[in-house]
């Protein structure tokens, strides 16, 4: 283009439509920052003063539109002034993009595939009209809020207008993204179209507003849907302007707890763009950014985010992995019918389930089917999509089928001697480089692989319930295990659209022998006297997903019971919970499997109240009140120096690891970014103070792990 030189942009002009395809030099995928600005600056300069372009299709060359910020540029925002400027600078250049239309009379149609999400969405935001694809890769999302920050450019003041301010606080508080169909239905998109069609449909409409009045987003239909008018009505009077922040406002902080500045700002700047109008609005949107971007929280959120994307390059080892298509799931119950579910869905395989008798492979089968039924419903599949996904996995109480799997993976009871029976059986139907994979959540893969005829081939792949929607996957190795079965696990797992990390062997691995202190040291306060509604409440105001107790009810107090022998076996006092426990099973407390727990349960398997009776059953006292900083201290701190242990005894190879591990397996608090990055935050110095004070008064579980307390010396970080 003459006298054009653009480094991340392809242009083309035909016929006056002038086609701008994001193409980023040297990435795989479109991310917004200052790289970009440079030629977005001459693209503008080109498109306002060229008389000869009359209108404009604004598209990506990549599979992605554009997936969001660049964020390695996150960590050189140190100075919250010059944030503020810089952001302020990128706006207005933004704001010419919209005004092409406003004042050229240029229309803009924005042609969306793929990924628009973040920086993505706020440039498609500034286009006349929003075309998207029908492909399943395509969502329309402000995550933002989910790396501690709040969008920057502009979408806190223009997302309400387009979409309404209910379904733009959705967007923004939750960060969670729009597929199609539902962008269409709130008017963030003007229409779906098959992606063959993307850039003549776009063209076409470009062409067609030329000269036409500026029209809304929304298609005339959905505009006049009752459900938009209504939301409308509420939005366009200050009293229900004032309901809808308050009830956003109080359905936020019942699940951020507070301990998500993010999602606070960005509501408030939303308020303040539609009380005191966009230019204030603007302004407070780009100081919160300044302000946020370099909190704790949002620092720790990032470590997530990076760590996140560098495991997916992961590959275990350097030994070429073996090519899964059929796999072989021993036990349909809870774990493995779930396991065959991802198996088919997310990785496409091949799944022969097998079970003890006809009901159990029934109960199995039932369970994938659900869940794909699920799926076609809400229209994440199609139904012949669905149909053949269901008719990938069939059942059997033999070992008919197991002839030509590629991986077997176990998940019958907790037995030792059973899984190693089963082990056996196994090799005698599979050939040679058949992986047989664990899923015990705590039976060291060893004393499994001790009755094994070939333990290069026997590894552990721990899964977390419910399989479907837990993002994590903890692959385990022993000495035996071959590099090609690491790598076959861990591209298996990445297949089934799991985050994967590689731990050695060892009792409970990482995620089990950490969880288990979460549990106890509850259980310790229990006898202690305080409630199971403080000491829950106290974690999940921490910001755990699910409080210890909750948790114990959810697994199964039984399950728990075993584990429990198994910890104390392998590791002595550190583990040994309090007697009391052990009445919980004398009066039949399965938790929530039998709806007889801490918490009462109705018919259906739902969580009531706590049952208060849990107690007196179990012969403890009076409930007092024990301080909320004292049960998290407690709590987090036994956590945290049992993942100490597994990083000193190298059990997880890295402090990474550790990190993610607990974020996405047991539900650590997100935006502490995991156990050694909070030890950092803190300081190993105060942790291992603590810990001691703690087992000077309650004994020799908190001794501090001696990795700790070489940190507290030197002063280095984990992370
Ligand atoms: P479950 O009791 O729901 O399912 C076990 C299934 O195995 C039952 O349906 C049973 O009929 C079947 N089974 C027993 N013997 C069999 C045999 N010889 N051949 C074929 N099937 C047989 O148990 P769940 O919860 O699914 O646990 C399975 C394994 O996964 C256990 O080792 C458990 O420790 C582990 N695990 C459990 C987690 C949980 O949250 N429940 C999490 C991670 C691992």
């Amino acid at each position: 283009m003459p006298g054009m030189e653009l480094t991340h942009f392809q242009f083309d002009v035909t016929d006056g439509l002038a086609v701008v395809a994001m193409d980023k030099a040297g990435e795989p995928v479109n991310t917004i920052g200052p790289a970009i600005f440079v030629d977005f600056a001459t693209i503008l300069d080109r498109l306002e003063s060229d008389d000869d372009i009359h209108a404009v299709v604004w598209t990506s060359a990549k599979k992605d539109f554009l997936v969001g910020a660049d964020i390695g540029w996150f960590a050189s925002l140190t100075d919250p002034g010059e944030t503020e400027d810089m952001v302020a600078e990128a706006r207005h250049l933004l704001d010419r993009l919209e005004n092409l239309h406003l004042e050229h009379g240029k229309p803009v149609v924005a042609a969306i595939d793929g990924a628009c999400l973040g920086g993505g969405l706020e440039m498609a935001m500034l286009a006349s009209m929003r075309i998207a694809t029908n492909s399943k890769r395509t969502q329309l999302g402000q995550p933002e809020t989910r790396l501690g920050v709040l969008p920057a450019g502009g979408a806190t003041q223009r997302l309400p207008g387009l979409v309404g301010i209910a379904a733009a606080l959705d967007l923004i508080l939750t960060g969670r993204p729009a597929r199609p169909r539902r962008a269409l239905k709130i008017g963030l998109v003007a229409e779906v179209v098959p992606k063959e069609v993307l850039l003549d449909v776009a063209k076409k409409r470009a062409t067609e507003a030329i000269g036409a009045p500026l029209s809304g987003s929304a298609s005339v239909k959905e505009f006049l849907a009752p459900s938009h008018l209504q939301s409308l009505a509420l939005e366009q009077n200050p009293m229900g302007r004032r309901v809808l922040f308050k009830k956003a406002e109080e359905k936020m902080l019942a699940e951020t707890k507070g301990n998500y500045p993010a999602q606070e700002r960005a509501l408030e700047a939303i308020r303040i763009g539609v009380e005191e109008g966009r230019e204030a609005g603007f302004a407070a949107e780009a100081r919160f950014f300044a302000e946020l971007v370099i909190t704790p929280e949002s620092k720790a959120l990032q470590s997530i985010f990076f760590a996140t994307q560098m495991m997916k390059h992961f590959t275990g080892t350097a030994a070429p992995p073996r090519h899964v298509s059929k796999v072989g799931i021993l036990g349909g119950g809870l774990m493995g019918a779930g396991i065959a579910t991802t198996s088919t869905l997310q990785a496409g395989s091949t799944v022969r389930l097998k079970e003890v008798d006809e009901a159990g492979v029934r109960r199995g089968l039932a369970h994938v089917e659900r869940q794909v039924t699920g799926r076609v419903k809400r229209r994440r599949l199609r139904p012949f999509e669905g149909e053949q996904a269901t008719n990938r996995v069939t059942g059997t109480t033999d070992w008919s089928g197991f002839g030509n799997v590629d991986l077997v993976i176990e998940a019958v009871f907790e037995d030792l001697e059973l899984k190693q029976s089963l082990l056996q059986e196994v090799e005698g139907v599979t050939g040679p480089y058949v992986v047989f994979a664990s899923n015990t959540s705590s039976i060291p893969i060893a004393d499994i692989a001790r009755a094994s005829s070939r333990p290069e081939t026997v590894l552990g792949m721990h899964y977390f319930s419910p399989v479907e929607k837990m993002p994590l996957l903890e692959v385990i190795k022993t000495d035996d295990t071959a590099d090609w079965a690491i790598s076959t696990a861990v591209a298996y797992g990445k297949s089934q659209g799991k985050t994967v990390i590689v731990v050695n062997d060892g009792t409970g691995f990482y995620t089990t022998r950490i969880v288990w202190p979460y549990g106890n040291e509850a259980m310790f306060l229990l006898g202690d006297g305080a409630s199971v509604e403080a000491v829950d409440g106290a974690m999940e105001e921490w910001g755990f997903s699910v409080g210890p107790i909750r948790l114990g009810d959810e697994v199964g107090l039984d399950v728990g019971a075993k584990i429990a022998k198994v910890m104390v076996d392998a590791f002595g006092v550190r583990m040994e919970g309090p007697q009391w426990r052990q009445q919980l099973a004398e009066d039949n407390r399965l938790g929530r499997k039998n709806r007889r727990g801490f918490y009462n349960y109705d018919d259906k398997g739902k969580r009531g109240g706590v049952d208060d009776t849990v107690y007196s059953a179990v012969g403890l006292g009076p409930r007092q009140e024990i301080p909320k900083a004292e049960i998290q201290e407690r709590i987090a701190l036994a956590m945290v120096n049992e993942a100490a242990f597994c990083l000193q005894e190298g059990i997880i190879t890295s402090a990474m690891d550790g990190d993610i591990a607990a974020v996405m397996g047991l539900g650590f608090p997100p935006f502490r970014g995991g156990p050694f990055w909070w030890v950092d935050q803190v300081g190993a110095g105060t942790v291992v103070e603590k810990l001691g004070s703690l087992a000077a008064r309650h004994g020799e579980r908190f001794a501090a792990a001696d990795i700790l307390r070489d940190h507290a010396q030197s002063g280095a970080n984990f992370r």
